[in-house]
């Protein structure tokens, strides 16, 4: 069913209002400067979400992030619980592991002088260590970094002082959703892991955000997309309001790129969730989309100020990646959206650094919730500067 424009919407994010917002000006996109205090201020200071727990399937399994300016190297103890640490070695610096992801049998072992940490962090050995008393095994213990899992994802804070999880992830993340989506329905820590993809985006963080909270270019670029979802040819987002989800249109069996049957609903989910496609971006860096039987969720990882790469997962029911299925048309669908979104994004960078932005663009009131997005990023830099 389409949403024609006589038909009552759900009650807005930030209502319609008639007249124009300014975006931010075009050197938040392309300034260094903007972009370390981004870095210090927002990355470093907040919950991000790293990596997918599954992945790190048994002891001594790693990978490493960047979170900020830090690698963060998370790995599973002996025990079987995540831990992060800051990926740097405390004798003279060196990187620990230089591989993005791996296995190590037993500990961690520096490449350089070989002072050996075992998976909790605790200096365990060195070449001569017992000739050296000086050296305090706690004290140069590996750096720890707090680390919460939630949704399936191990999410990690720079902060001396993180900020609440529950209030600053979950709180936002059901806040934004609304009731109406639930987002704990969808069981995502019990989904299996169908694709990833990486995508290396030469553009700035904040245009793939800004342009993933609007659908103003749904009906431009996204002819597949609203295929499935016609209401989005209208140019309103579903994150424009809380907990709205955008209806299936009548002829889709299911969310994939042609239309045709997807798998059997996720079971925790409700008849007032089936045929809808819910989104939220859970600040800084994570999209999630909820359809009745996938849940897609994006990872940004910021890497300069025109350089974002983006890792994007599909996660199925563990029986529908058990028995073979094919989940390949399921896949296509955000696939595509995605190249079309990032394809955007590197069309506009370029523009970033022109006369013709220097004041920046304007915001239509389609996507006048994006504003909300600007003011909570100035008021971060500010606050942090303070
Ligand atoms: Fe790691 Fe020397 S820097 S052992
Ligand atoms: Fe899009």
């Amino acid at each position: 069913m389409t949403t024609t424009p006589t038909e009552p919407r759900p009650s807005a994010v930030t209502p319609p209002a008639a007249s124009l917002i300014a975006t931010l000006a075009g050197r938040y996109y392309t300034d260094p400067e903007i972009f370390r205090q981004e870095q210090d201020l927002i990355f470093e200071r907040l919950w991000c979400c790293a990596v997918r727990s599954a992945d790190l399937d048994r002891p001594g399994a790693f990978r490493t992030v960047q979170i900020g300016r830090e690698s963060v190297l998370i790995t599973r103890n002996r025990a079987g619980e995540l831990r992060a640490f800051l990926n740097i070695c405390r004798h003279r610096g060196a990187q620990l592991c230089t591989e993005e992801s791996g296995q190590v049998r037993r500990n961690l072992q520096c490449p350089y002088h070989a002072w050996t940490y075992d998976l909790d962090g605790r200096l365990v050995a060195a070449p001569n260590l017992q000739k050296m008393p000086d050296i305090d095994r706690t004290e140069r213990a590996l750096v720890t970094v707090p680390l919460r899992e939630w949704l399936g994802y191990a999410w990690v804070c720079l902060a001396d002082e993180p900020p609440s999880f529950e209030d600053s992830v979950i709180g936002a993340a059901v806040e934004r959703l609304g009731d109406a989506a639930a987002i704990d329905r969808y069981r995502t820590e019990d989904l299996a892991l169908g694709r990833r993809v990486s995508y290396d985006v030469r553009a700035n963080w904040k245009l793939i955000v800004e342009n993933f909270m609007e659908c103003y270019h749904c009906a431009t670029i996204h002819p597949e997309l609203t295929d499935v979802l016609p209401e989005f040819a209208d140019g309103f987002a579903a994150q424009y309001y809380v907990g709205h989800g955008a209806e299936f249109a009548a002829q889709a069996q299911g969310f994939t790129v042609d239309g045709s049957a997807g798998f059997g609903r996720l079971p925790g989910i409700e008849d007032s969730q089936d045929r809808r496609y819910y989104a939220v971006t859970v600040r800084p860096q994570v999209f999630i989309n909820l359809v009745p039987d996938h849940v897609i969720l994006h990872r940004m990882f910021p890497t300069a100020p025109d350089r974002t790469v983006v890792e994007c997962d599909w996660l199925y029911l563990p029986e529908v990646i058990d028995s073979g299925a094919d989940v390949a048309k399921s896949v296509e669908l955000f696939h595509r959206v995605n190249v079309q979104d990032f394809d955007a994004c590197e069309r506009t960078q370029p523009a970033m650094d022109s006369r013709a932005y220097r004041d920046g663009g304007v915001l239509v009131p389609s996507e006048h919730h994006i504003g909300a997005f600007h003011h909570w990023l100035t008021a971060q830099l500010e606050d942090g500067r303070a």
